[in-house]
């Protein structure tokens, strides 16, 4: 469906034409004046210098065109020339319905449906997860469910960190613990256990304890990048181990996620990319992109109009070794192999802006991706504490993802209780799908790329910009409807005119939707469809303050009421589906 302002600029352009003026004058906005007018057009002032005529002479031309025009309420050429809009209240009631007749609510579909990777989430298997990892999750997952409704191909993929030193720390400190396993006798050639020698709580001890450990030993470090390296050249004992720590920790992450409604479709790691590796070298040695610079093979990437320099890519280290470069390349040639994507997105902390300029060049210099191929860098800010330094826990360690959310479920489900009286388990429900709603609206409803405060007390409340602020909304008009159910069928109710000022605002403010998501996807922009829907709530319930809904008389009023809350609940849903959060029944 064309937008609604759409529409509206096709009337006025063909004003404008008529009235014997070029057509792209005729650019129509919504009013910054809401007192005034709906709408507004500013193009007679543009065209003024043209055509040598008082701004409000071709104002007055355009507007006496428009008179006849169905959608308009009030057309007006106001001093010294722009022209002030409201649309007709059945030219709004009728766009609303066929936006409810649309299975997307009017929005369009990708003419040319792509494949799209978005990499997301990324974390580093065996360490625990962090509030980083969080923000990496949040705000991929709304991404690639907005890239999907509109229409694309789109493949999650947690891209897992783990082939890294974490591993032979683990490897390391396991041994110093239990030297006789069966993994460090060299000479064994059966077959393992199947059973890991540790469980998730162990490992999420002995990952910690050996890092720390590594930091005061140096004997011990140099041990550890050993077993690193000995993994990542095939010790048979050393996979097996590491193939016992990604079970485990897979199985755990895969929990993690689950309560925070991400989910992957692709659960590739960077250890998949290395089989990719040797032939990629040799292609870069062969083909003369590589180079030897002090033992390090590198490929240039620095180009002229570099205002900060940047450093060449880094293929192998001086003994032989793969680096983070090197995985994220093969990985492309991986993905170009299996899923041939048109578009490649990264959600990464912003802080690797560079590691990722060095390799979208690479890829593109030597041609691990087509030219045509689009890579994306999406970087996003810090967590902040309310003192504005990284996030922390009270106690001054890296604060953990677990513990943060059962943080906001605590202040989620006081809350709860306090306001009515539900059962202990309701409560706790609902706390949850509330304090999920909490934590994604207050991290995605700020620009991605910035740096944000997580501040649990202004993310609960019920009131202001916030997650529950939005559901309770959502619930407000779910009871509503359901009342009205009660007596009455819901399904093929009419969207009336407007009666009142409120209630044409929450029709204009719905009416926005495909507008909105035209934006929201081309900019990949989730605080957007936030802003949007605090809006949209607010609209909605300035109208419920100010409107008797179900005590209506008038049977026909009463239904074009209902008829507009289920199409705005629809709307908000559907919103907050691709924001990754859900309303509960009751809150
Ligand atoms: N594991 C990385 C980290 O925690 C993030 C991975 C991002 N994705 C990528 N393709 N490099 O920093």
């Amino acid at each position: 469906m064309k937008t609604l302002l759409e529409l509206i600029t096709i009337e006025v352009k063909s004003a404008f034409q008529e009235a014997g003026y070029d057509k792209e004058y005729a650019k129509v906005t919504l009013s910054n004046r809401p007192d005034l007018c709906e709408y507004q057009c500013n193009g007679a002032m543009a065209a003024a210098k043209t055509y040598k005529k008082a701004p409000i002479m071709i104002a007055n031309d355009v507007v006496s065109k428009l008179q006849d025009c169905s959608c308009f309420e009030v057309v007006e050429a106001v001093n010294p020339g722009f022209i002030n809009i409201k649309v007709n209240p059945a030219f709004v009631s009728n766009y609303l319905n066929q936006m409810q007749a649309d299975d997307k609510l009017g929005v369009e579909k990708a003419k040319e449906p792509k494949t799209i990777l978005v990499d997301y989430g990324g974390p580093n298997v065996a360490k625990p997860l962090h509030v980083g990892h969080l923000r990496s999750a949040i705000i991929g997952e709304s991404v690639k469910r907005i890239l999907r409704f509109k229409g694309h191909k789109v493949i999650g993929d947690i891209h897992l960190g783990d082939w890294g030193y974490q591993m032979g720390l683990i490897i390391t400190e396991l041994e110093k613990r239990q030297p006789d396993l069966v993994y460090f006798d060299e000479n064994f050639e059966g077959e393992y256990p199947k059973e890991a020698p540790f469980t998730i709580g162990e490992l999420e001890e002995i990952y910690p304890t050996a890092s720390a450990y590594a930091k005061e030993h140096e004997e011990y470090r140099e041990k550890a990048l050993q077993a690193t390296f000995l993994l990542q050249n095939g010790r048979r004992g050393y996979r097996a181990i590491w193939k016992h720590i990604m079970d485990v920790s897979v199985a755990d992450l895969k929990k993690n996620y689950e309560n925070l409604n991400v989910e992957f479709d692709l659960w590739k790691g960077e250890a998949d990319a290395q089989k990719y590796i040797p032939d990629m070298v040799d292609m870069l040695k062969r083909e003369g992109y590589a180079y030897y610079d002090e033992g390090a093979l590198v490929v240039d990437v620095k180009e002229e109009t570099d205002k900060k320099e940047v450093p060449p890519c880094m293929i192998l280290k001086s003994d032989g070794a793969a680096l983070y470069d090197t995985t994220d390349l093969a990985t492309l040639v991986e993905r170009e192999e299996l899923y041939r994507p048109d578009e490649v997105v990264y959600v990464v902390d912003k802080r690797q802006e560079l590691h990722f300029v060095q390799v979208f060049r690479c890829a593109r210099k030597t041609g691990i991706v087509r030219p045509e191929t689009a890579l994306e860098f999406l970087g996003f800010g810090t967590v902040n504490g309310k003192d504005g330094k990284p996030f922390k826990t009270r106690e001054g360690g890296i604060m953990r993802l677990e513990s943060l959310i059962s943080e906001i479920n605590d202040e989620m489900y006081k809350k709860i209780i306090e306001n009515r009286t539900v059962s202990e388990e309701e409560a706790r429900n609902t706390a949850q799908i509330v304090g999920l709603a909490a934590i994604k609206y207050g991290d995605l409803s700020n620009q991605a790329s910035k740096d944000y405060i997580f501040d649990v007390d202004r993310f609960t409340s019920f009131e202001g910009n916030t997650g529950p602020y939005i559901l309770y909304t959502i619930v407000r008009i779910k009871s509503i409807l359901s009342k009205y159910q009660e007596e009455h069928n819901i399904c093929d109710l009419e969207i009336q005119d407007a009666q009142s000022e409120y209630e044409k605002a929450l029709m204009l403010e719905t009416a926005k939707f495909n507008d909105v998501m035209d934006t929201v996807y081309a900019e990949k922009a989730p605080h957007k469809l936030c802003a949007y829907i605090y809006d949209l709530a607010n609209a909605f319930n300035k109208f419920y303050h100010d409107t008797k809904i179900l005590s209506e008389e008038n049977e026909k009023k009463k239904q074009g009421y209902i008829a507009l809350l289920k199409l705005t609940k629809e709307v908000l849903e559907v919103c907050i589906d691709l924001l990754g959060f859900e309303a509960p029944k009751r809150m």
